[in-house]
């Protein structure tokens, strides 16, 4: 969360860091700023509020031309989101302007021995302590700002990205990094600092990697990484698989909508290379091939969406491996003593792999000894860089905050791990294999065939959007589904809506259920799944003697359901396990269109972040 660029090179920054920042504004829109360095000063435009704000206070300032710059946009943690709390932040003299991402975690003390010495702090952020502090350290003539920096990062503790510029070095940009994302896009006469790719795919698919705890100098020419205490290291070259095209909207309305509509292409991505001759091939796990096969617990940690993706693939773990597989908040794992038995296999799934929760669950599952491996989306990311294994979802840029393809992506992810893992114990023959390869392979098609019932989604939605509070219920990995309807109709349309498996509703949610209430349920096949079928039907039933409105999403042969009914949305029929990928499509739909007409704004939804790095 808090969107960082940086630009030093021949074009003009403030056009590549707004750029920049519209690829970034996913990581939070509670302000935007950028600093510039013109003719040896400093210039600062900040503003509360979306870029758009931003853009409009620039389009009536006369801005100095200047090729070296930095760009910020918000999620607030430390003061309000107001001008005066936006980022960049400058020191007394302003001659220093800086950036973060992340939380300092001793601000506090670092804020009254800077107000003891005299100095005045004009906002209430974390992050302008930063500011006076290298102006502190640069005081003493002998320092540049890449030493200062390095000093001061070793004063602060948390999680931060920085990233300074100073009116005294108008080509030099010093970023650096402890626990928060931070890369380096290499450009031919011009260099960038992004907190992810997106920021400047546009001009340049090179990239390096940096380490925890570094410190990074770049100049239009030249880029030097330093650990804190001044000892060179080698940054490690990556280059960017991420189509520049895909950040972009491609003529839809909304990320959301086009991330929704790239879901056959980000499955079949994500099958990509890992299919051959009827087998399952993951080489990205080949050198845990012997935890695998002594797997005796598998451990999901994850947050959010990927966490619903996480309890959908417990299922098919305990069905194909049989091994126990409990799935975990990351958020609470490390807070209790968890039991990390031995021959533990923890997944730790992240779109973003930046999530701090999940990262910091990750390494306390590590330190109790488990192999750790991670299903990520995007390329390089920490959680990723510290899992024994990663197994990259190729979803592409999801820019949208709600979690769309990165959702079906994973579950296919984890399938492919999970089947793997069924195939090293000896459970699935080489026929058994070949069947579910046949079934994955056909997913694309069937995603293609739900978004063909997009319009018809979105026209049940209206109808219903004046509905403040939806109930979601559904058994077996349909359980997982309903958790994700629910949680996307929170997100985008700003309604009470809460998931619950369809049997547990008659043990308290029920008292919830009025007349004309929606329950919008997930309908196991009658063929495949005949008696959690029957006893769905029983759920739908007791809802519907107390005045409950009913929406099924239901298999296209299922003709059960109409008599129970009020409105139903068909799917595909599907292996019962690979159901989820087609049953949640419906749901993004229908939360995406909820909002559109309780106008929201869809892409940003209020007090959300897409990628959320504290804790
Ligand atoms: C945030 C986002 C969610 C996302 C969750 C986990 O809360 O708003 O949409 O599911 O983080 O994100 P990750 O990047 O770890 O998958």
């Amino acid at each position: 969360m808090c969107g960082i660029v940086g630009y030093t090179g021949k074009q003009s920054a403030q056009d590549v860091l707004l750029a920049g920042l519209k690829h970034m504004e996913y990581r939070g829109y509670d302000s935007a700023g950028i600093a510039l360095v013109a003719n040896d000063e400093l210039v600062t435009y900040k503003k509360a509020g979306k870029l758009n704000n931003l853009q409009q206070v620039l389009a009536n300032e006369n801005v100095p031309l200047s090729n070296c710059g930095i760009g910020h946009t918000r999620w607030a943690t430390h003061g309000a989101p107001n001008d005066l709390n936006a980022h960049p932040h400058l020191d007394e003299a302003n001659k220093i302007a800086i950036i973060h991402n992340g939380i300092i975690e001793n601000f506090a003390q670092l804020r009254t021995e800077l107000t003891a010495n005299g100095v005045k702090l004009q906002s209430e952020t974390d992050t302008e302590v930063v500011a006076h502090l290298l102006a502190a350290e640069l005081k003493n003539s002998e320092l540049d700002l890449v030493a200062a920096m390095r000093l001061v990062c070793r004063r602060l503790s948390g999680a931060f990205t920085l990233v300074a510029i100073s009116a005294a070095n108008p080509n030099l940009i010093v970023g650096a990094r402890r626990n928060s994302p931070l890369v380096v896009g290499l450009g031919d006469g011009e260099n960038f600092l992004a907190s992810d790719v997106s920021a400047f795919i546009a001009y340049t698919k090179n990239a390096l990697e940096l380490g925890q705890d570094q410190v990074v100098e770049i100049t239009r020419d030249s880029v030097k990484v330093t650990d804190f205490s001044g000892n060179e290291v080698a940054p490690k070259p990556f280059t960017v698989t991420w189509d520049a095209a895909a950040a972009e909207k491609g003529g839809f309305e909304l990320f959301m909508l086009k991330e929704i509509a790239d879901q056959p292409k980000a499955i079949s991505d994500t099958l990509l290379g890992r299919i051959n001759d009827s087998q399952i091939q993951l080489t990205e796990l080949a050198e845990l091939k012997s935890a695998l096969i002594s797997a005796e617990h598998i451990l999901i940690l994850a947050c959010g969406t990927a966490l619903h993706a996480g309890l959908i693939a417990k299922y098919a773990f305990e069905t194909w491996t049989q091994i126990p597989t409990s799935v975990e908040f990351a958020s609470e794992f490390r807070y209790r003593d968890p039991v990390i038995a031995a021959n533990t296999l923890c997944i730790v799934i992240s779109q973003s792999g930046e999530t701090m929760d999940t990262l910091m669950a990750l390494r306390h599952a590590k330190a109790g000894g488990a192999k750790v491996v991670a299903v990520c989306n995007t390329q390089v990311a920490t959680i990723a860089r510290e899992s024994d294994a990663v197994l990259y979802t190729h979803a592409g840029p999801e820019i949208a905050v709600a979690s769309t393809k990165a959702f079906l992506t994973q579950i296919v992810a984890l399938y492919l791990i999970g089947w793997q893992i069924a195939t090293l114990k000896g459970h699935k023959s080489g026929s058994e294999t070949a069947q579910f390869v046949t079934e994955l392979s056909a997913l694309p098609a069937a995603v293609d065939l739900v978004l063909d019932t997009v319009e018809d989604v979105r026209n049940l939605a209206r109808e219903l959007a004046e509905k403040q509070s939806v109930l979601f219920i559904g058994r077996g990995v349909g359980y997982g589904v309903a958790l994700e309807g629910a949680l996307k109709l929170k997100e985008l349309a700003y309604m009470h809506a809460e998931g619950f498996p369809a049997g547990e509703l008659k043990h308290g949610p029920i008292a919830l259920v009025e007349d004309q209430l929606l329950i919008i349920v997930i309908v196991p096949s009658p063929t495949q799944q005949q008696i959690l079928h029957e006893k769905i039907i029983s759920n739908i039933q007791e809802v519907r003697a107390r005045g409950g409105l009913i929406l099924a999403i239901a298999v296209e042969d299922d003709h059960i359901i109409d008599e129970f009914a009020n409105f139903v949305v068909r799917v595909p029929h599907l292996n019962a396990l690979l159901q989820p990928i087609a049953s949640v499509i419906p749901l993004q739909v229908f939360a995406c269109e909820m909002a559109t007409a309780r106008g929201h704004d869809v892409d940003q939804p209020r007090n959300l972040a897409k990628s959320v790095t504290v804790e």
